[in-house]
Protein backbone atom coordinates (compact mmCIF):
# COMPACT_ATOMS: atom_id res chain seq x y z
CA UNK A 1 0.00 0.00 0.00
CA UNK A 2 1.61 3.50 -0.76
CA UNK A 3 1.10 7.20 0.30
CA UNK A 4 -1.10 7.45 -2.32
CA UNK A 5 -3.59 5.47 -1.51
CA UNK A 6 -3.97 7.05 2.69
CA UNK A 7 -4.51 10.26 0.50
CA UNK A 8 -7.37 9.11 -1.68
CA UNK A 9 -9.55 7.45 0.88
CA UNK A 10 -8.48 10.84 3.44
CA UNK A 11 -10.23 12.77 1.13
CA UNK A 12 -13.26 10.51 0.08
CA UNK A 13 -16.65 12.12 1.71
CA UNK A 14 -18.21 10.98 5.19
CA UNK A 15 -19.86 8.01 4.88
CA UNK A 16 -21.65 5.23 7.09
CA UNK A 17 -21.08 1.68 6.54
CA UNK A 18 -24.27 -0.87 7.46
CA UNK A 19 -23.61 -4.16 7.38
CA UNK A 20 -26.38 -6.66 7.41
CA UNK A 21 -24.82 -9.94 8.54
CA UNK A 22 -22.29 -8.49 11.09
CA UNK A 23 -22.28 -11.65 13.35
CA UNK A 24 -21.41 -14.12 10.59
CA UNK A 25 -18.20 -15.83 9.39
CA UNK A 26 -17.86 -13.71 5.92
CA UNK A 27 -17.75 -10.64 8.32
CA UNK A 28 -15.19 -12.48 11.33
CA UNK A 29 -12.85 -13.37 8.53
CA UNK A 30 -13.21 -11.17 5.86
CA UNK A 31 -15.03 -7.93 6.82
CA UNK A 32 -13.98 -6.53 9.83
CA UNK A 33 -10.43 -7.76 9.85
CA UNK A 34 -10.10 -5.82 6.47
CA UNK A 35 -12.26 -3.00 8.30
CA UNK A 36 -9.54 -3.03 11.09
CA UNK A 37 -6.09 -3.07 8.90
CA UNK A 38 -7.91 0.03 7.04
CA UNK A 39 -8.30 1.87 10.23
CA UNK A 40 -4.69 1.20 11.40
CA UNK A 41 -2.90 2.57 8.26
CA UNK A 42 -6.01 5.06 7.46
CA UNK A 43 -7.19 4.02 4.18
CA UNK A 44 -11.07 4.86 5.94
CA UNK A 45 -12.68 8.19 4.91
CA UNK A 46 -11.76 10.89 7.36
CA UNK A 47 -15.10 10.89 8.57
CA UNK A 48 -16.26 7.27 8.71
CA UNK A 49 -19.01 5.25 10.43
CA UNK A 50 -19.68 1.61 10.80
CA UNK A 51 -22.98 0.04 11.49
CA UNK A 52 -23.28 -3.71 12.37
CA UNK A 53 -26.40 -5.48 12.47
CA UNK A 54 -27.09 -9.28 13.61
CA UNK A 55 -29.27 -10.69 15.55
CA UNK A 56 -27.83 -11.04 18.78
CA UNK A 57 -28.28 -8.51 21.39
CA UNK A 58 -24.46 -7.08 21.98
CA UNK A 59 -22.73 -3.88 22.56
CA UNK A 60 -19.94 -2.47 20.31
CA UNK A 61 -17.91 -3.06 22.61
CA UNK A 62 -18.99 -7.11 23.35
CA UNK A 63 -19.18 -7.10 19.40
CA UNK A 64 -15.85 -6.39 18.39
CA UNK A 65 -14.95 -9.18 21.18
CA UNK A 66 -17.69 -11.39 19.78
CA UNK A 67 -15.75 -11.25 16.43
CA UNK A 68 -12.21 -11.32 17.55
CA UNK A 69 -13.18 -14.63 19.33
CA UNK A 70 -15.04 -15.85 16.16
CA UNK A 71 -12.54 -15.05 13.40
CA UNK A 72 -9.94 -17.00 12.01
CA UNK A 73 -7.45 -14.27 10.66
CA UNK A 74 -7.64 -11.50 13.77
CA UNK A 75 -7.73 -12.90 17.14
CA UNK A 76 -6.13 -9.88 19.54
CA UNK A 77 -5.80 -5.91 19.24
CA UNK A 78 -3.90 -3.68 21.07
CA UNK A 79 -6.07 -1.45 23.30
CA UNK A 80 -5.18 1.53 21.13
CA UNK A 81 -6.43 -0.30 18.20
CA UNK A 82 -9.72 -1.88 19.55
CA UNK A 83 -10.55 1.95 20.91
CA UNK A 84 -10.23 3.50 17.74
CA UNK A 85 -12.04 0.97 15.87
CA UNK A 86 -14.74 1.72 18.28
CA UNK A 87 -14.85 4.90 18.15
CA UNK A 88 -16.52 4.27 14.45
CA UNK A 89 -18.09 1.79 15.40
CA UNK A 90 -22.00 1.40 16.53
CA UNK A 91 -23.74 -2.26 17.03
CA UNK A 92 -27.48 -2.49 15.88
CA UNK A 93 -30.04 -5.83 17.37
CA UNK A 94 -32.30 -6.68 14.85
CA UNK A 95 -34.37 -9.34 13.20
CA UNK A 96 -34.63 -9.21 9.46
CA UNK A 97 -38.03 -10.81 9.18
CA UNK A 98 -39.16 -7.72 11.21
CA UNK A 99 -39.44 -4.25 9.98
CA UNK A 100 -40.73 -2.53 13.08
CA UNK A 101 -36.90 -3.71 14.20
CA UNK A 102 -35.11 -1.28 12.45
CA UNK A 103 -36.87 2.58 12.84
CA UNK A 104 -34.01 2.96 15.41
CA UNK A 105 -31.61 1.88 13.19
CA UNK A 106 -33.12 4.78 10.43
CA UNK A 107 -32.96 7.37 13.15
CA UNK A 108 -29.11 6.20 13.90
CA UNK A 109 -28.18 7.06 10.20
CA UNK A 110 -30.13 10.54 10.25
CA UNK A 111 -28.90 11.58 13.72
CA UNK A 112 -24.77 10.98 11.90
CA UNK A 113 -25.46 13.60 9.69
CA UNK A 114 -26.83 16.06 12.38
CA UNK A 115 -24.40 17.51 14.59
CA UNK A 116 -22.10 18.95 11.84
CA UNK A 117 -24.78 19.03 9.16
CA UNK A 118 -23.16 16.43 6.75
CA UNK A 119 -24.49 14.39 4.78
CA UNK A 120 -23.27 10.97 4.76
CA UNK A 121 -23.11 8.83 2.06
CA UNK A 122 -24.86 5.51 3.12
CA UNK A 123 -23.48 2.39 2.10
CA UNK A 124 -24.93 -1.16 2.88
CA UNK A 125 -23.70 -4.34 2.53
CA UNK A 126 -25.58 -7.32 2.46
CA UNK A 127 -23.16 -9.80 3.76
CA UNK A 128 -26.31 -12.60 4.32
CA UNK A 129 -27.57 -15.53 2.42
CA UNK A 130 -29.51 -14.20 -0.83
CA UNK A 131 -32.96 -15.49 0.85
CA UNK A 132 -32.52 -12.70 2.66
CA UNK A 133 -32.04 -9.78 0.37
CA UNK A 134 -35.23 -9.51 -0.38
CA UNK A 135 -36.17 -8.62 3.91
CA UNK A 136 -33.78 -6.28 3.77
CA UNK A 137 -34.42 -4.39 1.14
CA UNK A 138 -37.67 -3.63 2.30
CA UNK A 139 -36.31 -2.82 5.72
CA UNK A 140 -34.29 -0.26 3.68
CA UNK A 141 -37.42 0.90 1.65
CA UNK A 142 -39.92 1.29 4.44
CA UNK A 143 -37.49 2.73 7.38
CA UNK A 144 -36.74 5.54 5.17
CA UNK A 145 -33.24 4.52 5.00
CA UNK A 146 -33.21 5.29 0.90
CA UNK A 147 -34.05 9.22 1.44
CA UNK A 148 -31.89 11.57 0.12
CA UNK A 149 -30.30 14.04 2.23
CA UNK A 150 -32.01 17.25 2.69
CA UNK A 151 -28.31 19.28 2.71
CA UNK A 152 -26.80 17.83 -0.37
CA UNK A 153 -27.44 14.88 -2.61
CA UNK A 154 -26.06 11.42 -1.08
CA UNK A 155 -24.96 8.38 -3.00
CA UNK A 156 -26.54 5.30 -1.33
CA UNK A 157 -24.78 2.40 -2.56
CA UNK A 158 -25.38 -1.70 -1.66
CA UNK A 159 -22.87 -4.68 -1.52
CA UNK A 160 -24.03 -7.80 -2.55
CA UNK A 161 -22.15 -10.95 -1.64
CA UNK A 162 -21.96 -13.78 -3.70
CA UNK A 163 -23.86 -16.06 -4.20
CA UNK A 164 -26.11 -14.44 -6.14
CA UNK A 165 -28.59 -16.70 -6.54
CA UNK A 166 -28.80 -20.68 -7.09
CA UNK A 167 -29.55 -20.96 -10.85
CA UNK A 168 -30.09 -18.04 -14.05
CA UNK A 169 -34.04 -17.92 -12.44
CA UNK A 170 -32.98 -17.04 -9.20
CA UNK A 171 -30.67 -14.77 -10.25
CA UNK A 172 -33.21 -13.06 -12.77
CA UNK A 173 -35.46 -12.40 -9.80
CA UNK A 174 -32.26 -10.92 -7.17
CA UNK A 175 -31.59 -8.80 -10.17
CA UNK A 176 -35.23 -7.82 -10.78
CA UNK A 177 -35.88 -7.37 -6.76
CA UNK A 178 -32.93 -4.95 -6.52
CA UNK A 179 -33.33 -2.78 -9.66
CA UNK A 180 -36.67 -2.23 -8.42
CA UNK A 181 -35.19 -0.25 -5.55
CA UNK A 182 -31.99 0.75 -7.37
CA UNK A 183 -30.25 1.56 -9.89
CA UNK A 184 -27.57 -0.40 -11.85
CA UNK A 185 -25.31 2.02 -10.73
CA UNK A 186 -26.20 1.56 -7.17
CA UNK A 187 -25.63 -1.63 -7.23
CA UNK A 188 -22.30 -3.64 -6.52
CA UNK A 189 -22.35 -7.26 -6.65
CA UNK A 190 -18.58 -8.57 -5.39
CA UNK A 191 -16.70 -11.48 -6.68
CA UNK A 192 -13.77 -10.98 -3.74
CA UNK A 193 -11.62 -12.98 -7.13
CA UNK A 194 -11.50 -9.49 -9.14
CA UNK A 195 -10.26 -7.77 -5.99
CA UNK A 196 -7.01 -10.39 -5.73
CA UNK A 197 -3.75 -8.32 -7.12
CA UNK A 198 -2.76 -10.70 -8.98
CA UNK A 199 -6.43 -11.04 -10.93
CA UNK A 200 -6.03 -7.26 -12.07
CA UNK A 201 -2.23 -7.49 -13.39
CA UNK A 202 -3.93 -9.73 -15.92
CA UNK A 203 -5.38 -6.83 -17.72
CA UNK A 204 -1.59 -4.92 -17.09
CA UNK A 205 0.43 -7.46 -18.62
CA UNK A 206 -1.92 -8.43 -21.47
CA UNK A 207 -2.76 -4.99 -22.40
CA UNK A 208 1.23 -3.15 -21.47
CA UNK A 209 2.95 -5.03 -23.39
CA UNK A 210 3.27 -5.45 -26.56
CA UNK A 211 4.86 -8.96 -26.69
CA UNK A 212 1.53 -10.64 -25.57
CA UNK A 213 -1.57 -9.68 -27.44
CA UNK A 214 -0.22 -10.59 -31.41
CA UNK A 215 -0.40 -14.24 -29.76
CA UNK A 216 -2.95 -13.68 -27.84
CA UNK A 217 -5.28 -15.95 -30.59
CA UNK A 218 -5.98 -19.21 -31.86
CA UNK A 219 -3.32 -19.35 -34.34
CA UNK A 220 -0.19 -19.50 -31.11
CA UNK A 221 -2.40 -20.53 -28.19
CA UNK A 222 -3.04 -24.20 -27.92
CA UNK A 223 -5.19 -23.93 -24.48
CA UNK A 224 -5.68 -22.55 -21.08
CA UNK A 225 -6.02 -24.17 -18.15
CA UNK A 226 -7.26 -22.21 -15.03
CA UNK A 227 -6.73 -24.33 -12.02
CA UNK A 228 -8.20 -23.54 -7.98
CA UNK A 229 -6.85 -26.19 -5.59
CA UNK A 230 -7.75 -25.43 -2.23
CA UNK A 231 -6.38 -27.58 1.25
CA UNK A 232 -9.25 -27.03 2.99
CA UNK A 233 -12.15 -29.33 3.17
CA UNK A 234 -16.25 -27.81 3.06
CA UNK A 235 -15.46 -27.05 7.07
CA UNK A 236 -17.85 -24.98 8.64
CA UNK A 237 -19.82 -24.22 5.43
CA UNK A 238 -20.82 -27.81 4.76
CA UNK A 239 -24.73 -26.63 5.17
CA UNK A 240 -24.29 -24.20 2.04
CA UNK A 241 -21.87 -26.22 0.18
CA UNK A 242 -24.10 -29.11 0.33
CA UNK A 243 -26.75 -26.68 -1.62
CA UNK A 244 -24.23 -25.63 -4.35
CA UNK A 245 -21.03 -28.11 -4.82
CA UNK A 246 -18.33 -26.86 -6.26
CA UNK A 247 -19.68 -25.72 -9.90
CA UNK A 248 -22.34 -23.17 -8.48
CA UNK A 249 -19.27 -22.38 -5.71
CA UNK A 250 -16.07 -21.17 -8.26
CA UNK A 251 -17.21 -21.86 -11.99
CA UNK A 252 -20.01 -19.56 -11.93
CA UNK A 253 -18.28 -16.76 -10.37
CA UNK A 254 -14.20 -16.65 -9.62
CA UNK A 255 -13.34 -19.46 -12.58
CA UNK A 256 -15.24 -17.82 -15.28
CA UNK A 257 -14.52 -14.19 -13.87
CA UNK A 258 -10.68 -14.62 -14.55
CA UNK A 259 -11.63 -16.53 -17.88
CA UNK A 260 -13.01 -13.71 -18.65
CA UNK A 261 -10.40 -11.17 -18.03
CA UNK A 262 -7.62 -13.80 -19.91
CA UNK A 263 -9.98 -14.11 -23.26
CA UNK A 264 -11.34 -10.77 -23.11
CA UNK A 265 -10.64 -8.04 -26.08
CA UNK A 266 -9.07 -4.13 -25.29
CA UNK A 267 -11.61 -2.71 -24.04
CA UNK A 268 -12.08 0.66 -25.04
CA UNK A 269 -10.84 2.84 -21.91
CA UNK A 270 -10.83 1.71 -18.34
CA UNK A 271 -14.24 2.55 -17.40
CA UNK A 272 -16.48 0.07 -15.73
CA UNK A 273 -18.75 -0.06 -18.52
CA UNK A 274 -16.22 -0.67 -21.43
CA UNK A 275 -14.19 -3.31 -19.12
CA UNK A 276 -17.88 -4.88 -18.56
CA UNK A 277 -19.02 -4.74 -22.13
CA UNK A 278 -15.83 -7.15 -23.42
CA UNK A 279 -15.89 -9.38 -20.44
CA UNK A 280 -19.34 -10.07 -21.19
CA UNK A 281 -18.88 -10.80 -24.44
CA UNK A 282 -16.95 -13.99 -23.35
CA UNK A 283 -19.13 -15.47 -20.74
CA UNK A 284 -21.99 -14.85 -23.44
CA UNK A 285 -19.68 -17.29 -25.91
CA UNK A 286 -19.17 -20.24 -23.42
CA UNK A 287 -19.96 -23.23 -25.45
CA UNK A 288 -23.00 -24.25 -22.91
CA UNK A 289 -22.69 -28.08 -22.21
CA UNK A 290 -25.23 -30.59 -23.69
CA UNK A 291 -26.15 -34.05 -22.44
CA UNK A 292 -23.60 -35.72 -24.60
CA UNK A 293 -20.95 -32.94 -24.03
CA UNK A 294 -21.59 -33.48 -20.28
CA UNK A 295 -20.69 -37.01 -19.98
CA UNK A 296 -17.66 -36.71 -22.34
CA UNK A 297 -16.18 -33.34 -20.86
CA UNK A 298 -17.24 -33.15 -17.35
CA UNK A 299 -15.54 -35.42 -14.40
CA UNK A 300 -16.90 -34.88 -11.01
CA UNK A 301 -15.53 -35.86 -7.59
CA UNK A 302 -15.83 -35.75 -4.07
CA UNK A 303 -13.42 -36.40 -1.73
CA UNK A 304 -13.24 -39.17 1.14
CA UNK A 305 -14.90 -38.28 3.96
CA UNK A 306 -17.50 -35.46 3.02
CA UNK A 307 -20.09 -37.48 3.51
CA UNK A 308 -19.60 -38.01 7.14
CA UNK A 309 -18.75 -34.73 7.74
CA UNK A 310 -22.37 -33.81 5.80
CA UNK A 311 -24.40 -36.28 8.06
CA UNK A 312 -22.75 -34.74 11.38
CA UNK A 313 -23.83 -31.49 10.54
CA UNK A 314 -27.19 -29.80 9.83
CA UNK A 315 -26.85 -30.92 5.84
CA UNK A 316 -27.79 -34.55 7.12
CA UNK A 317 -27.30 -37.95 6.32
CA UNK A 318 -29.14 -39.35 3.35
CA UNK A 319 -27.84 -39.03 -0.77
CA UNK A 320 -24.85 -37.36 -0.96
CA UNK A 321 -24.12 -35.98 -4.53
CA UNK A 322 -22.73 -32.71 -4.08
CA UNK A 323 -19.33 -32.75 -6.02
CA UNK A 324 -16.54 -31.10 -4.14
CA UNK A 325 -13.93 -31.13 -7.43
CA UNK A 326 -14.53 -30.75 -11.24
CA UNK A 327 -12.49 -30.43 -14.17
CA UNK A 328 -14.48 -29.24 -17.51
CA UNK A 329 -13.42 -28.64 -21.10
CA UNK A 330 -15.25 -25.85 -22.61
CA UNK A 331 -14.47 -23.15 -25.70
CA UNK A 332 -15.11 -19.73 -26.27
CA UNK A 333 -17.18 -19.29 -29.33
CA UNK A 334 -15.39 -16.89 -30.53
CA UNK A 335 -13.22 -15.79 -33.95
CA UNK A 336 -10.00 -15.19 -31.34
CA UNK A 337 -10.40 -18.62 -29.57
CA UNK A 338 -12.12 -20.89 -32.51
CA UNK A 339 -10.81 -24.14 -31.08
CA UNK A 340 -9.10 -23.34 -28.12
CA UNK A 341 -9.79 -26.01 -25.46
CA UNK A 342 -10.27 -24.03 -22.12
CA UNK A 343 -9.69 -26.63 -18.87
CA UNK A 344 -10.99 -25.66 -15.62
CA UNK A 345 -10.78 -27.24 -12.52
CA UNK A 346 -11.19 -26.92 -9.01
CA UNK A 347 -11.43 -28.93 -5.68
CA UNK A 348 -11.20 -28.94 -1.96
CA UNK A 349 -9.55 -30.90 0.18
CA UNK A 350 -6.60 -31.30 -2.04
CA UNK A 351 -2.58 -31.29 -1.54
CA UNK A 352 -2.31 -28.03 -1.63
CA UNK A 353 -3.58 -24.60 -1.63
CA UNK A 354 -2.88 -23.31 -5.11
CA UNK A 355 -4.52 -20.93 -7.72
CA UNK A 356 -2.90 -21.12 -11.78
CA UNK A 357 -4.09 -19.78 -14.49
CA UNK A 358 -1.70 -20.67 -17.62
CA UNK A 359 -1.68 -20.11 -21.10
CA UNK A 360 -0.22 -22.97 -23.28
CA UNK A 361 1.44 -21.60 -26.26
CA UNK A 362 1.78 -23.78 -29.68
CA UNK A 363 4.88 -26.19 -30.19
CA UNK A 364 7.05 -24.86 -32.99
CA UNK A 365 5.96 -26.22 -36.16
CA UNK A 366 9.28 -27.07 -36.29
CA UNK A 367 11.75 -27.89 -33.93
CA UNK A 368 15.37 -27.88 -34.80
CA UNK A 369 16.75 -29.20 -31.80
CA UNK A 370 15.06 -32.06 -29.90
CA UNK A 371 13.39 -31.60 -26.83
CA UNK A 372 11.55 -28.28 -27.27
CA UNK A 373 9.00 -27.02 -24.85
CA UNK A 374 6.16 -25.51 -25.75
CA UNK A 375 6.02 -21.69 -24.04
CA UNK A 376 3.68 -21.46 -21.01
CA UNK A 377 2.47 -18.48 -19.44
CA UNK A 378 1.75 -18.98 -15.72
CA UNK A 379 -0.18 -16.43 -13.65
CA UNK A 380 0.11 -17.61 -9.96
CA UNK A 381 -2.89 -15.80 -8.60
CA UNK A 382 -1.73 -16.89 -5.05
CA UNK A 383 -0.49 -18.40 -2.44
CA UNK A 384 2.87 -16.80 -4.40
CA UNK A 385 1.74 -14.45 -6.17
CA UNK A 386 3.52 -14.16 -9.59
CA UNK A 387 3.91 -14.84 -13.11
CA UNK A 388 6.04 -17.14 -14.97
CA UNK A 389 7.20 -17.67 -18.39
CA UNK A 390 8.46 -20.86 -19.78
CA UNK A 391 11.14 -20.64 -22.30
CA UNK A 392 14.13 -23.16 -23.90
CA UNK A 393 17.41 -22.88 -23.17
CA UNK A 394 20.42 -24.29 -24.31
CA UNK A 395 22.06 -26.39 -21.54
CA UNK A 396 26.14 -25.49 -20.62
CA UNK A 397 28.39 -27.84 -22.54
CA UNK A 398 29.62 -29.51 -25.36
CA UNK A 399 26.66 -30.75 -27.93
CA UNK A 400 23.37 -29.33 -27.51
CA UNK A 401 20.83 -29.95 -25.02
CA UNK A 402 17.42 -27.86 -24.29
CA UNK A 403 16.80 -27.22 -20.64
CA UNK A 404 13.05 -25.53 -20.20
CA UNK A 405 13.88 -22.77 -17.67
CA UNK A 406 11.86 -20.01 -16.17
CA UNK A 407 11.23 -16.34 -16.72
CA UNK A 408 9.93 -15.51 -13.34
CA UNK A 409 8.16 -11.96 -11.64
CA UNK A 410 7.37 -12.63 -8.32
CA UNK A 411 5.59 -9.83 -6.46
CA UNK A 412 7.25 -10.58 -2.84
CA UNK A 413 10.55 -10.33 -4.54
CA UNK A 414 9.93 -7.34 -6.18
CA UNK A 415 8.34 -4.85 -4.34
CA UNK A 416 8.29 -4.57 -0.07
CA UNK A 417 5.56 -4.35 1.68
CA UNK A 418 1.90 -5.87 1.98
CA UNK A 419 -0.32 -6.92 -0.89
CA UNK A 420 -3.69 -5.27 -0.09
CA UNK A 421 -6.25 -7.72 0.60
CA UNK A 422 -9.24 -8.25 -1.84
CA UNK A 423 -11.77 -7.16 0.50
CA UNK A 424 -10.10 -4.44 1.52
CA UNK A 425 -9.28 -3.13 -2.73
CA UNK A 426 -13.64 -4.04 -2.54
CA UNK A 427 -14.32 -1.97 0.35
CA UNK A 428 -12.50 1.13 -0.77
CA UNK A 429 -13.64 0.73 -4.50
CA UNK A 430 -17.46 0.62 -3.05
CA UNK A 431 -16.72 3.52 -1.07
CA UNK A 432 -15.75 5.76 -4.07
CA UNK A 433 -18.09 4.86 -6.14
CA UNK A 434 -15.72 2.35 -8.81
CA UNK A 435 -17.40 -0.46 -10.23
CA UNK A 436 -14.89 -1.55 -12.25
CA UNK A 437 -14.08 -4.59 -10.16
CA UNK A 438 -17.92 -5.97 -9.46
CA UNK A 439 -20.01 -7.63 -12.02
CA UNK A 440 -22.70 -6.18 -13.79
CA UNK A 441 -26.23 -7.87 -13.90
CA UNK A 442 -25.58 -8.81 -17.68
CA UNK A 443 -22.35 -10.78 -16.39
CA UNK A 444 -23.82 -12.73 -13.67
CA UNK A 445 -27.25 -13.83 -15.79
CA UNK A 446 -24.59 -14.70 -18.51
CA UNK A 447 -22.29 -17.18 -16.28
CA UNK A 448 -25.33 -18.41 -14.84
CA UNK A 449 -26.94 -19.12 -18.21
CA UNK A 450 -23.65 -21.58 -18.72
CA UNK A 451 -23.44 -22.63 -15.52
CA UNK A 452 -27.27 -23.67 -15.91
CA UNK A 453 -26.48 -25.65 -19.06
CA UNK A 454 -24.58 -27.95 -16.77
CA UNK A 455 -26.18 -28.05 -13.16
CA UNK A 456 -29.62 -28.03 -14.79
CA UNK A 457 -29.84 -30.81 -16.87
CA UNK A 458 -31.18 -33.73 -15.49
CA UNK A 459 -28.44 -36.02 -16.35
CA UNK A 460 -26.05 -33.91 -14.14
CA UNK A 461 -26.60 -35.59 -11.04
CA UNK A 462 -26.14 -39.58 -12.41
CA UNK A 463 -22.94 -38.53 -13.83
CA UNK A 464 -19.67 -40.58 -11.91
CA UNK A 465 -18.99 -39.10 -9.01
CA UNK A 466 -15.31 -40.33 -8.46
CA UNK A 467 -13.93 -40.71 -4.99
CA UNK A 468 -10.52 -39.21 -3.92
CA UNK A 469 -8.16 -39.19 -0.87
CA UNK A 470 -7.86 -36.27 1.05
CA UNK A 471 -4.49 -34.40 0.06
CA UNK A 472 -4.19 -36.36 -2.92
CA UNK A 473 -4.66 -34.05 -6.56
CA UNK A 474 -7.88 -35.34 -7.10
CA UNK A 475 -9.88 -38.28 -8.52
CA UNK A 476 -7.15 -39.99 -11.42
CA UNK A 477 -10.04 -39.83 -13.33
CA UNK A 478 -9.42 -36.15 -13.88
CA UNK A 479 -5.89 -37.11 -14.92
CA UNK A 480 -6.65 -39.75 -17.20
CA UNK A 481 -9.80 -37.81 -18.66
CA UNK A 482 -6.99 -35.40 -19.31
CA UNK A 483 -4.55 -37.52 -21.09
CA UNK A 484 -7.15 -38.40 -23.67
CA UNK A 485 -6.31 -35.15 -24.77
CA UNK A 486 -2.80 -35.72 -25.02
CA UNK A 487 -2.38 -33.07 -21.62
CA UNK A 488 -1.28 -33.13 -18.52
CA UNK A 489 -2.35 -30.56 -15.63
CA UNK A 490 0.48 -28.29 -15.76
CA UNK A 491 -0.65 -27.14 -11.90
CA UNK A 492 -0.14 -30.11 -9.65
C1 LIG B 1 -15.41 -18.58 -1.69
C2 LIG B 1 -15.94 -19.98 -1.85
O1 LIG B 1 -16.07 -17.70 -2.57
O2 LIG B 1 -14.01 -18.56 -1.99
C3 LIG B 1 -15.19 -20.94 -0.94
O3 LIG B 1 -17.31 -19.98 -1.52
C4 LIG B 1 -13.70 -20.83 -1.20
O4 LIG B 1 -15.63 -22.28 -1.14
C5 LIG B 1 -13.23 -19.39 -1.14
O5 LIG B 1 -13.01 -21.62 -0.24
C6 LIG B 1 -11.79 -19.28 -1.58
O6 LIG B 1 -11.32 -17.98 -1.44
P1 LIG B 1 -9.76 -17.69 -1.36
O7 LIG B 1 -9.65 -16.22 -1.50
O8 LIG B 1 -9.30 -18.21 -0.02
O9 LIG B 1 -9.11 -18.45 -2.46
Amino acid sequence: MSKDDTHLTQSLPPTILTIFGATGDLSADYLIPALLHMDEHKLLPKTFKLVCVGRRELTAKSYLDFILKKSHVVKKLSPSKKARFLKHLTYYAGDFEHVEHFTELAKILADADKPKHVCYNRLFYFATSPQQFAAITKILKSAGLLTACAAHERKTRILVEKPFGFNLKSAQSLNQLLLRYFTEDQIYRIDHYVGKETIQNLMVVRFANSLFEPLWNNRFIDHIEISVLEKDGAGGRINFYNQTGAIKDFLQNHIVQMLALIAMEEPYNLTAEFIRNEKLKVLQALEPFTTEKLSSRLIKGQYRGYKNEAASSAAGAGENGTETFFALKTYINLPRWSGVPVYLRTGKRLNKKLTEISIHFREPVRCLFEGCAANVLTFQIQPDESVHLQINNKIPGFGVRLHHGDLEFGYNRAFSGEIPGAYERLLLDFMEGDQRLFIRSDEIEASWRFVDSITENPTFRSLPLYEYRPGSSGPKEADEWMRKDAKDWWTN
